[in-house]
């Protein structure tokens, strides 16, 4: 059975128990105190608490996950950091019984035999799980037929993810010997404190990985010989005239690098050296070196991206829809990290030599020739050799200072005293970035912006030079949309809504509560402090003045009024 007929299979079954499906949320969670969506429930993690699910209480999903956390075991046959969680979810509706039910259910109508189960121990805090167990009994597992295993708090007890929320007691489902089925019965709320509370609501949240369950439905010794991997390796194969052995870690850490790379671009992502751009910069990079010791060529991620892309562009929208955008970026960064990846093998083999690598030594690999600090820590390891990573980091942050001053000055608004002019800049800045977003596509994102009295100057993400056809397209909208006369309203609403809404955000961790949304007749809507001008008539006329670079995958617009 191929991966979609699973994926299909899987949300048909929760269909017909009554459960809304519910769309994959984004790689990016709206809660700010993690980088990435890690698992199936985080886009419902306020409907275990107060808040009522828009969706109905029972509801299942495909979701997009992406973990940093074990990418030190990708290459063996079951760790990945992009993939995909199937998972049937219950707010304050069924419980235990049901969700255990469901699951073995499920499972007996892929013919698929369960190895074993476990179920939380209990310790001083929690009790033991004793309606798992119980429910489990009735199913034919116990601990006298070897299929059924206690464990404690490390194995089975799940969450919170971010600083707090809901979590619980779980009981896992194993295969083969392999862990393929997460059920967790959200029972407590837990508090930045680590202090645990009963939840008035209890919840489910099952987690199942649907590159695991393929391996184990297609009867494959690891996951990259599934459907959802091996028309990437066959790619490196016929590419480059390779063989795939099945132990080969290198065509599995390239595989798996460039299709999380590509998810992350085509959540507009770009490589930079924070936070996730530097996680996607540092995976492109981890796989460009391990495509060296294959001595693959320069360019062989671009044909390898494609085959991702061909894998997923009918189940995920936007893969398809910044195809483009997402060759564009590997390109570049491939051809950015080329450049200097040998000169920086080379630095390294000199500073090798002395057994240890210091903090200032890290800070010139990474300042100089790019190398992520990973990267540098693994080339020592395979050495046997020291990096003083703390010493790094203190480089690293003086460096940061240093540019965060460049940072505000760069990104430094408009405050309470603009003039009417940069007022007026203001809202035409608005009407560029819808204007930009109609011509170009929706991967355009603020990326910064500043605005005197003079004129605007606006960055956005986008891979490449725009084209002077491009340009009188975006000042030709601009112009009509002034025109056209539109009002320009504001009303204030929750963070939440204002998103749901279809509102554009920058920033958007710094958000209070309530925010002001400016909206431009139907064409333009965005979070925002203001100010602005009441109608666009107000603006006169828009005129582009230059389009440059503003760094990678980074474009800069100077604009003026009349
Ligand atoms: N949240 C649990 C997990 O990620 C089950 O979905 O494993």
């Amino acid at each position: 059975m191929s991966s979609k007929e699973l994926r299909k299979k899987f949300l048909d079954f929760f269909k017909n128990k009554d459960h809304n499906i519910v769309k994959s949320s984004s790689l990016l969670p709206n809660d700010s105190s993690v980088l990435f969506t890690t698992a199936g429930m985080q886009q419902f993690k306020e409907y275990y608490l107060d808040k009522k699910s828009p969706y109905g209480n029972k509801v299942a999903s495909c979701q997009k996950c992406f973990r940093t956390s074990d990418i030190e075991e990708v290459g063996d046959e079951r760790h990945l950091t992009f993939f995909e969680m199937l998972g049937n979810f219950s707010f304050g509706d069924y419980f235990k019984k049901e969700a255990i039910y469901f699951a073995k259910e499920f499972l007996d109508t892929l013919n698929l035999k369960i190895d074993y189960v476990t179920v939380f121990e209990g310790d001083g805090e929690i009790q033991k799980d004793v309606d798992s167990y119980n429910v489990w009994k009735e199913l034919g597992f116990s601990e006298e037929k070897n299929n059924l295993i206690f464990k404690g708090r490390d194995e089975n007890f799940w969450g919170p993810t971010g600083e707090e929320g809901p979590c619980g007691p779980t009981t896992e489902i194993y295969i083969n010997g392999i862990e393929i089925w997460n059920l967790v019965f959200n029972e407590y709320f837990q508090d930045k404190n680590k202090k645990l509370t009963l939840l008035k609501k209890k919840g489910v949240d099952t987690g199942m990985g649907l590159e695991r369950l393929s391996m184990i439905v297609q009867n494959k010794p690891t996951i990259f010989e599934t459907d959802l991997f091996l028309p990437i390796i066959k790619e490196i194969e016929n590419q480059f005239n390779l063989k795939y052995e099945n132990n080969n870690y290198y065509f599995r850490i390239i595989a798996d690098h460039i299709k999380s790379a590509v998810f992350l671009i085509s959540e507009n992502i770009y490589p930079s050296n924070i936070e996730r751009g530097y996680i996607l910069r540092r995976l492109i990079r981890r796989a460009i070196r391990y495509g060296k010791l294959m001595n693959l060529p320069s360019g062989f991620l671009l044909p390898l991206a494609k085959k991702v892309i061909e894998i997923y562009k009918d189940v995920y929208c936007e893969i398809k829809l910044s195809e483009n955008n997402i060759l564009t970026v590997i390109l570049n960064e491939e051809e950015k990290f080329e450049k200097t990846l040998n000169k920086g093998l080379k630095q390294f083999e000199k500073i090798a030599e002395k057994k240890e690598i210091t903090g200032e030594e890290a800070f010139h690999l990474y300042d100089t020739y790019g190398f992520p600090i990973e990267l540098t820590k693994e080339l020592a390891d395979e050495k046997n050799i020291k990096v003083d990573i703390g010493g790094f980091y203190n480089f690293f942050k003086k460096h940061q200072e240093v540019s965060r001053k460049g940072v505000e000055a760069k990104f430094g608004g408009i405050g309470k005293n603009a003039d009417y002019n940069a007022t007026r800049l203001h809202t035409a800045t608005h009407l560029l970035q819808s204007a930009l977003r109609e011509v170009l596509g929706e991967s355009v994102r603020q990326m910064g912006s500043d605005i005197n009295s003079f004129r605007l100057r606006f960055d956005f993400s986008f891979p490449r030079k725009l084209t002077n056809e491009e340009l009188q397209k975006i000042e030709g909208i601009v112009n009509q949309k002034i025109k056209e006369d539109l009002e320009v309203k504001r009303e204030e609403m929750s963070y939440e809504k204002a998103i749901r809404s279809g509102a554009l955000s920058f920033f958007k961790e710094k958000y209070p509560p309530k925010v002001s949304v400016y909206s431009i007749g139907d064409f333009s809507k965005e979070i925002c402090a203001g100010p602005h001008v009441k109608k666009t008539s107000e603006l006169k006329k828009f005129k582009i003045i230059k389009e440059e670079s503003s760094g990678a995958n980074i474009r800069r617009i100077r604009a003026v009024l009349e």
